[in-house]
């Protein structure tokens, strides 16, 4: 069995993606937040003599990089973003080298390309406005100019919805995703707020592309599988070649929980645009994959049962302001 290796394996995706790939591989994490998993190691990856411990020890053949600061709010100061992102790579691909490991996946994101009312192509024009954003692709170059490493590039769009089995979803905090803060509001009967009724789409609310957390480990494990067979590199966008509009989201939101929302449209905000779709042709040529997953009804109806299993818990979902 092959060893891999999850950066960020206590994040929403990390975590999800290291049960969903235990039985096929050997895996173990490492994040810089702590994990009750004890083969998910707690290290900083700018800790440069720490992390080297770590892959020395346990050699992984692989390593999938999805530690990073996500959250796109460019009220976070910018140095977290450099660090957690730009440097953090860096390190990670000094140590990387040092143990002489040739593959690596990354998780990059759709935010990098200049918005286009068409769908999205993997060379369709970059252009990175957010703090997040430009330090993705910082990565992304680092990557690539690395000689002796083979690697594929990701770049998902709006990920989403839980696993089922163990059920398991997305815990950010705040949380600003739409899809984990409308349903909640809505099971929970709390105020919604959605931006803009005035986009120019066919029912006036802003059209984004969803992808399903099961999905997305999907086309990491495609990927994984893709670098061993043919140990080349590659660049996909990981999408699901159609959007949901907000008001469609909102509609079988209200028709699912069976509650009349207390929702509010407000001003849409700047620079937000009406449509933002990825165009999947290649990713479904490579690597076969497609969003099968992806459909409004597999994503409410997952997302409404891990919202369930949190409130088992005890666990309440925190919000900054508005939805977005
Ligand atoms: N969720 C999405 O919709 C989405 C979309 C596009 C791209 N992505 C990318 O996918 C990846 C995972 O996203 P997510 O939603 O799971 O994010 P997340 O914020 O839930 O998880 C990121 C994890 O990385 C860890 N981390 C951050 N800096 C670290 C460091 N220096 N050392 C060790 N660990 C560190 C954090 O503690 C956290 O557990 C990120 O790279 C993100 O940019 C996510």
């Amino acid at each position: 069995m092959k060893k891999v290796l999850i950066t960020g394996a206590n994040g929403y995706i990390g975590k999800c993606l290291y049960y969903f790939l235990k039985k096929k591989f050997k895996i173990i994490g490492i994040d810089k937040e702590k994990s009750p998993e004890k083969k998910i190691f707690q290290c900083d990856i700018l800790n440069k003599n720490k992390l080297n411990k770590i892959i020395k020890k346990e050699k992984p053949e692989i390593i999938i990089h999805l530690a990073a600061q996500s959250l796109v709010d460019e009220t976070i100061n910018k140095k977290k973003y450099y660090n957690n992102n730009d440097k953090a790579t860096k390190s990670l691909l000094e140590v990387v080298k040092k143990n002489n490991i040739k593959k690596i996946i990354f998780s990059s994101t759709a935010a990098i390309y200049q918005q286009s009312l068409k769908p999205l192509k993997e060379n369709s024009p970059i252009k990175a406005l957010s703090t997040y954003a430009k330090t993705k692709l910082l990565c992304e170059k680092k990557i690539q100019n690395e000689k002796n490493l083979r690697f594929i590039i990701l770049r998902f769009f709006n990920v989403c919805s839980a696993l089922n089995k163990p059920i398991i979803g997305e815990f950010h905090n705040p949380e600003t995703h739409l899809v984990p803060t409308l349903v909640y509001k809505a099971m929970f009967n709390k105020k919604i707020y959605i931006y803009g009724k005035d986009f120019n789409t066919f029912d006036g609310t802003c059209i984004r592309d969803y992808i399903h957390i099961k999905d997305i480990c999907l086309a990491i494990e495609k990927s994984i599988k893709y670098l061993f067979k043919n140990n080349k590199s590659n660049l996909f966008n990981i999408g699901n070649n159609k959007g949901l509009s907000n008001k469609e989201i909102v509609d079988y939101v209200k028709k699912k929980t069976k509650k009349n929302l207390n929702l509010k449209y407000v001003q849409k905000r700047k620079g937000d645009v009406s449509k933002l779709v990825c165009d999947s042709n290649k990713v479904k040529k490579i690597l076969g994959w497609t969003a099968k997953n992806s459909n409004i009804k597999k994503i409410i109806d997952d997302e409404i049962k891990w919202i369930l299993k949190l409130n088992k818990i005890g666990l309440k979902r925190k919000f900054k302001n508005y939805l977005s």
